[in-house]
């Protein structure tokens, strides 16, 4: 007994001495384990043979969970776990394809991991969703990235996850619908669930994740309505919708959305709402991509409220009437304005030219007419990515054809303007314009003086 006693001090007297924990022997054999099934080739034992805490593999992090005092030297645990050699500033451990043996079970061994993340790990055999449930419920962030044999559909008892701020699962073939107990995950800020095969409808109830920033839903076959509740999430910053079969019309509680600043609704079923007013209360807004939906109506002049935009794409839309001239004044970030596909009439908006930043113009497949405006200053700029075929009513200046096509060969197929086309001649009260208003009224002159003669 006396002995024992004996050893428990000395022991404990070693560990206060270089107050150094180790991590416990079964947490210790499940890396191993993890790291072995994820890639059997590298010698995972004799490479690291020491405590993982001190001398671990990239990705592998370990961490207090009790912290060390005078006399208790604390615990440490694994706190993150990351696989998938992503670059040579981030070389997790690399996944082989053809491991055979990867049990997601394992992870029902961390009771204190914060962090699981994956990129390109399963890409051949097919791993379940389902099973990484099991992990406690310290984690905040589960990412699975390019992972496109990981299948199955999340199962309710994702709820149990009460600390999750990040759940990213993109470009795997992850289905089924998003569960109810997703809306208990009150801690959540980023939920990524781009490129999957998830369909179904958004539950009302996401409207509870009040900490989300980033809902990206993109690439799915999700359907259904945006619910209301979207818009009760004030801190969202990206809402991706884009590419899934949404439909019906936006709910007006989306004005709520102060803080977003990118929004794609972008190819999906959204039909005959127009482009709602209640969009311009979205005062943060940097990018607004509506494109390839049957919205109609026609086109919006709410820019003076949506100062910061600096990408619109509304390709597609079926948007009647001008283009209103108040973008090229308002919108001074403006890099991308895309709105080919319409029924866009009218002239093209002399002020577009005021755009500094603006770098693509695409106004293809359009109704406009009249003469192109811009200066060769302003087409060099825009350079090819300026378009607009497919507007058989528009023209360009006799004395710009050569100069413009050579720039941008589109510009070529324009037709020529009619001389009356030229808003000199077109213009009633010329004599208020400075550069040009000696040059008509001298003309007429001459023009009268000839005809009395
Ligand atoms: C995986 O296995 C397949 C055939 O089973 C083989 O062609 C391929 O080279 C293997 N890949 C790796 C990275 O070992
Ligand atoms: C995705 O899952 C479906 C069945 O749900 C299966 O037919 C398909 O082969 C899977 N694709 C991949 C890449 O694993
Ligand atoms: C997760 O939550 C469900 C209820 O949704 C509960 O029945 C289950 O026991 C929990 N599972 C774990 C592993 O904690
Ligand atoms: C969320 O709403 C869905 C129905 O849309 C329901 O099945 C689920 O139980 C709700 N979850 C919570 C946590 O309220
Ligand atoms: C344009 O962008 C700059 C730099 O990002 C920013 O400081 C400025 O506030 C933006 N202008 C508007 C009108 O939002
Ligand atoms: C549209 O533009 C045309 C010519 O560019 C103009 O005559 C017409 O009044 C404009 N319509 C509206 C509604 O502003
Ligand atoms: C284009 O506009 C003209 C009037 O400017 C109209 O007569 C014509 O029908 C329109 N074409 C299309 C395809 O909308």
């Amino acid at each position: 007994m006396a002995i024992f006693v004996f050893i428990f001090l000395f022991m404990s007297g070693i560990v206060i001495a270089d107050s150094q924990p180790v991590l416990n022997s079964v947490e210790q054999e499940s890396v191993y384990r993890v790291l072995e099934s994820l890639n059997s080739d590298i010698p995972w034992r004799t490479l690291f043979p020491d405590d993982l805490c001190s001398s671990a593999p990239h990705g592998v992090v370990c961490g207090y969970t009790t912290i060390p005092t005078d006399t208790d030297p604390g615990t440490v645990n694994i706190l993150e776990l990351s696989f998938g050699y992503v670059s040579d500033n981030n070389p997790n451990p690399p996944c082989d394809p053809n491991s055979t043996n990867f049990d997601p079970f394992f992870f029902s061994s961390f009771p204190y991991l914060r962090k699981l993340f994956f990129y390109n790990c399963f890409t051949q055999r097919p791993v379940s969703v389902q099973a990484f449930s099991l992990v406690g419920s310290d984690l905040e962030e589960l990412v699975f990235i390019e992972n496109p044999s990981l299948f199955g559909s999340l199962s309710d008892s994702i709820s149990n996850m009460t600390s999750l701020r990040r759940l990213v699962i993109t470009g795997t073939n992850v289905s089924g619908e998003i569960p109810g107990g997703f809306g208990l995950l009150e801690n959540l800020e980023e939920a990524t669930l781009s490129r999957n095969r998830f369909a179904g409808t958004v539950p009302e109830n996401v409207s509870k994740l009040k900490k989300l920033k980033i809902l990206d839903l993109s690439h799915n076959g999700f359907e259904g309505n945006i619910p209301a509740g979207v818009g009760e999430l004030e801190n969202l910053i990206k809402l991706d919708l884009s590419m899934n079969l949404f439909c019906g019309g936006f709910p007006a509680s989306m004005k709520g959305l102060k803080s977003l600043e990118l929004l794609d609704l972008s190819y999906n079923r959204f039909s005959n709402s127009g482009i709602p007013l209640f969009f311009s209360e979205m005062s943060k807004l940097k990018v607004m991509h509506l494109s390839g939906n049957g919205l109609g109506g026609v086109f919006p002049d709410f820019w003076g409220k949506l100062r910061g935009i600096n990408g619109i794409g509304f390709s597609g839309l079926g948007l009647l009437g001008n283009i209103s001239s108040s973008i090229g004044v308002f919108l001074s970030n403006l890099t991308y304005l895309t709105l080919d596909n319409n029924k866009l009439t009218g002239r093209v908006p002399l002020e577009l030219e005021r755009l500094e930043l603006l770098n693509e113009l695409n106004l293809k497949n359009n109704n406009l007419s009249g003469r192109l405006p811009f200066s060769a200053k302003f087409v060099s700029r825009v350079g090819r990515k300026l378009e607009v075929q497919g507007n058989p009513e528009l023209c360009l200046d006799k004395r710009v054809v050569r100069s413009f096509s050579k720039i941008n060969r589109n510009l070529g197929h324009l037709k020529v303007c009619k001389v009356v086309e030229n808003p000199k001649f077109a213009l009633p009260r010329i004599s208020s314009s400075r550069s040009n208003g000696y040059q008509v009224p001298s003309l007429l002159v001459m023009f009268l003086w000839f005809f009395f003669m």
